[in-house]
């Protein structure tokens, strides 16, 4: 279905972007490469020589960095016909251990960066009436997380904008669809709490399926996708318990001071 077509991935540098980037390429499908890590692009790129692919580097915290993106695609007369917001990051700190800046800049990132390449790149997509937007959130976003509360509000932010865009954009023959991950074994959780607790192995998934799900509900046209059936049932069950339960287990399992604060 995408092969052919033009995919621009945010974040593509490691992880779950990376592996996208891969997927797609096996698909035929060309791409637009989008991080800080210049080398990490610029390596996989070279590995992905069956299809067209360009790498720009850039900090998507800066405010001006989603025009600049839009700007460098235009001049590079080059089409999106995919965007795929995945750059993202979360810290396992308490709100008062964090610093305003650390906050902001994730909010900048998670959502500002998100909501603004959506504004750009939705209205060539909506002319040609035809786009895929793939906005990448987390099983977070299912709840609040004490101890985690500015990651869990910005993935909510995703959660609530891609739902809606969902059924806004239908019309336009933009398909938008939303990617809520549980704990996936990427380079996140090491720079979300410093070092990985082995108790949380067991329960993080490999990168290839999580990448495919989100790819496969993209090209179905789902509205939201969790990979794995134990992520999936957690988002069922938060959603039968009273809010105040909800809240306090998060707390607890996935907040500040225990070994699951990346999902
Ligand atoms: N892994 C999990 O357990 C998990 C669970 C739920 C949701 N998620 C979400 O999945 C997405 C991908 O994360 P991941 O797990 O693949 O982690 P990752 O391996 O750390 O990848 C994060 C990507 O985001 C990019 N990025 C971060 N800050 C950026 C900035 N200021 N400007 C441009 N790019 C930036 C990084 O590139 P550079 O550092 O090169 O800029 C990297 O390519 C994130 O949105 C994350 O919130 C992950």
């Amino acid at each position: 279905m995408f092969s052919g077509k033009t995919a621009l991935i945010t974040g593509a540098s490691s992880g779950i972007g990376e592996e996208m980037a891969r997927q797609l390429a096996a698909m035929g499908c060309n791409l637009i490469l989008v991080a800080r890590r210049t080398e990490r692009l610029d390596a996989l790129a070279a590995q992905l020589a069956e299809v067209s692919v360009g790498v720009i580097t850039l900090d998507l915290a800066l405010r001006d960095a989603p025009q600049m993106l839009f700007d460098e695609v235009q001049r590079r007369g080059s089409q999106v016909d995919i965007l795929i917001n995945n750059a993202g990051f979360g810290y396992q700190k308490s709100t008062l251990e964090m610093s305003l800046e650390e906050q902001l800049g994730m909010v900048d990132v998670n959502d500002r960066a998100l909501l603004a390449l959506i504004r750009l790149f939705a209205e060539p997509m909506a002319g040609r009436g035809e786009g895929w937007i793939l906005n990448v959130s987390s099983v977070s976003a299912w709840f609040p997380i004490p101890g985690m509360a500015a990651y869990a509000a910005s993935k909510a932010f995703v959660q609530t904008l891609s739902r809606a865009l969902h059924e806004e954009l239908k019309p336009s023959g933009i398909t938008v669809t939303t990617l809520s991950p549980g704990g996936t074994r990427t380079e996140f959780s090491a720079k979300a709490r410093g070092q990985m607790d082995p108790s949380l192995e067991k329960a993080m998934m490999p990168v290839e399926p999580v990448a495919r799900a989100g790819l496969e509900g993209l090209a179905r046209g789902k509205a939201v996708v969790v990979p794995g059936g134990m992520y999936r049932a957690m988002t069922w069950i938060t959603r039968c318990l009273p809010d105040s339960v909800v809240v306090r287990l998060a707390g607890s399992v996935m907040g500040r001071n225990n070994s699951w604060a990346d999902v």
